[in-house]
């Protein structure tokens, strides 16, 4: 493909895709338009960006390697070791130690996932057998069901198959006053992904446009003056998770990437809505929707679009060796290491969660979050906030062995990230739930308790809406779910004022490999309750969920045992 993308019209590279797609079961099997030529060529017409991946990619870089990996047809390249002299100074030991607490607390809305379908149509098969239910198409062919007489109706205010409904995505906000003040909540944190589901072919730029205006309207709308600091998710882009470096074609001066009609019109809405200001807006505009900000209460907010790490982003698939293609990760070190300096604590925000199971994030860009994550904590950086998986999760974050370097060519010193001290955990990363159901949870959403001046993470509430039920609701029922520290804390000895930090997390795991009670609760809450939750409840699943919640990268989450049970 390298070797045609060079030499020949980018339509004869299409044509090659969609006859090579038709040709092997396990290719067509990856793509998400319903035939090949949708997905390559036709509505989808992915082809063309293709084209331009593969003449750039290199074989010397392993680019071509990785692709096939992407495809399960071959190994990942090993994880490169990661030189940090590139992105920050050596960490002082002043940075191990985080700020004490200062007994105020402000509040802070976290929601994620809000998948908007607005093709949701009430009455069709909510339990079908396609990817997404509730649509005019849904079939359970099982059970041999169409619209016409569904085995589940598709009930106004939402399905555990289906992306949220207005009625549903609405209520959310509507529900909140039963449960907290809303005037004392200081801001919100949006963390990704509006758009629903859909196949490639039923995806367009006016659709997706759609759903980001509609979507930052109705935020801003219902928290009125409550700013949202919101980030890109993988399904805000056309076609869904596409980002392309700046540098793909230096040629071209920044504002000609192939994406920036996205960044313009997010950037510009944030801006409208008082949430960034023009200059922030502008570095948005001109960096794949990445900023900074300061907020009212002196917090320095990191939004960073982790499509660059995104597995299915193929963009990243090029010059794979280089962790920071786009230079994302440079800002974010930039960003802290001014943020040190000023004496100023920062939260990070992204869509795709760093580690985990490893799935979502290739290795090397994540390997090198890792290091700054380590480097900035605890002192810096005060919570890292995720969603992408739809699910309530946690991700710890500890610091690196002694001797976890390696020499690097001209006498340099390279961190092997994957030699990790599990015995000094520094930094926590909190994935949100979602409010979209999809696939087979409930809705949910988090308000934290954040210390007023360290900005470090003291209290967590967890707030869902049941779906199985919603056929006998007259409007969606919102309860309380769980309050963090009192399910937790099981010692019952986790000092008022202490934040739920790294230290607290890392606890509660080492709980959880005794007490397996304990993880199938987790396990439960990972769904936010729902109903088709599969059980944890053995050694292995235990050890499996413990050691995704001690991987803050893909390689350690790779590298954690990988079929006990759900993950
Ligand atoms: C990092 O350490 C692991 C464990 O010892 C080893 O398998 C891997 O090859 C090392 N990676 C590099 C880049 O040195
Ligand atoms: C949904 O359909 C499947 C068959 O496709 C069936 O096994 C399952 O019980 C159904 N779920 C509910 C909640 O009815
Ligand atoms: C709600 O919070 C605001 C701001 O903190 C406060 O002024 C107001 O008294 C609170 N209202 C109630 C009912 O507690
Ligand atoms: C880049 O932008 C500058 C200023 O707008 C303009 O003068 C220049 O011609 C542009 N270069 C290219 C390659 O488009
Ligand atoms: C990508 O690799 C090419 C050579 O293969 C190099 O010229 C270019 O600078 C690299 N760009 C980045 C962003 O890594
Ligand atoms: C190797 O190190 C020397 C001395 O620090 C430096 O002058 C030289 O540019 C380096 N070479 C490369 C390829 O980085
Ligand atoms: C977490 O908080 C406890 C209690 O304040 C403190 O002893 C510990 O050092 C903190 N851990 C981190 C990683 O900041
Ligand atoms: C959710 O609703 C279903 C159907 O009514 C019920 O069986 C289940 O217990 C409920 N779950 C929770 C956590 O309340
Ligand atoms: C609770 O106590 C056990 C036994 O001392 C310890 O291993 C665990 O880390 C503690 N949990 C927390 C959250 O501190
Ligand atoms: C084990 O976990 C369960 C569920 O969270 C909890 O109720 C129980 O107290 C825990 N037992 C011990 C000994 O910590």
């Amino acid at each position: 493909m390298h070797i045609a993308a060079i030499t020949q019209p980018v339509s004869t590279v299409v044509d090659l895709l969609i006859r090579a797609c038709n040709a092997f079961p396990a290719f067509e099997e990856t793509i998400s338009a319903q035939t090949c030529y949708e997905e390559f060529g036709g509505i989808g017409n992915t082809g063309p960006y293709y084209a331009q991946l593969f003449s750039k990619m290199s074989a010397a870089t392993g680019d071509l390697q990785a692709f096939c990996a992407y495809y399960d047809a071959c190994d990942l390249p090993d994880t490169i070791a990661i030189d940090e002299s590139q992105y920050f100074s050596p960490k002082p030991s002043s940075a191990n130690v985080a700020p004490d607490p200062s007994g105020e607390n402000i509040n802070v809305l976290h929601l994620s996932d809000w998948h908007l379908d607005p093709r949701y149509d009430i009455g069709s098969e909510a339990n079908c057998s396609q990817y997404l239910c509730c649509r005019p198409y849904a079939t359970n062919t099982d059970l041999d069901t169409d619209i016409e007489d569904p085995s589940i109706p598709a009930s106004r205010f939402g399905y555990l198959y289906c992306d949220s409904p207005p009625d549903l995505a609405l209520s959310s906000f509507a529900s909140m006053p039963d449960f907290f003040n809303m005037s004392s909540v200081s801001f919100g944190i949006f963390t990704g992904d509006i758009v629903s589901h859909d196949n490639g072919d039923q995806l367009s730029r006016a659709y997706v446009e759609y759903e980001e205006k509609v979507t930052y309207e109705t935020f801003k709308a219902e928290m009125r003056n409550v700013p949202v600091y919101p980030t890109l998710g993988n399904h805000d882009s056309f076609p869904e998770a596409y980002n392309t470096q700046n540098e793909l074609d230096p040629s071209k001066n920044l504002s000609s990437n192939a994406l920036s009609w996205n960044y313009d019109l997010l950037s510009s809405m944030w801006q409208t809505d008082g949430w960034v200001t023009a200059s922030e807006a502008n570095y948005a505009k001109t960096h794949y929707g990445a900023y900074a900000h300061t907020t009212a209460q002196g917090l320095r907010i990191i939004s960073i679009n982790t499509d660059f790490w995104y597995v299915d982003n193929i963009f990243n698939y090029w010059n794979f060796t280089n962790p920071d293609t786009s230079g994302i990760l440079k800002f974010l070190a930039d960003e802290l290491s001014a943020c040190e300096a000023a004496g100023q604590r920062a939260w990070i925000i992204g869509h795709v969660l760093s580690g985990y199971s490893g799935t979502n994030a290739l290795p090397n860009p994540s390997a090198l979050f890792y290091s700054i994550v380590r480097r900035f904590s605890p002192a810096t950086i005060a919570g890292i906030f995720f969603g992408h998986t739809h699910e309530d999760q946690l991700q710890i974050f500890y610091d690196y062995l002694p001797d976890s370097t390696v020499a690097g060519k001209n006498s340099t010193s390279l961190r092997n990230t994957t030699l990790v001290d599990y015995s000094k955990p520094l930094q926590m990363g909190f994935v949100g739930p979602s409010i979209t159901p999809l696939t087979g949870y409930n809705a949910g959403y988090q308000l934290y308790q954040v210390d007023a001046k360290t900005f470090s993470v003291t209290g967590i509430q967890t707030y869902f809406a049941n779906v199985s039920d919603s056929l006998n609701w007259h409007t969606p029922v919102w309860d309380f779910e769980y309050d963090a520290r009192e399910t937790y804390d099981v010692n019952g000895t986790w000092p008022a004022g202490a934040p739920l930090n790294a230290t607290f997390w890392d606890g509660v795991t080492y709980n959880m490999l005794r007490n397996h009670s304990l993880v199938e609760r987790y396990n439960f809450l990972e769904t936010k309750s729902s109903v088709v939750t599969k059980s944890c409840n053995t050694a292995a699943c235990a050890e499996q969920k413990v050691c995704y919640i001690r991987s803050g990268s893909a390689a350690l989450g790779r590298a954690c045992p990988q079929s006990n049970g759900p993950s």
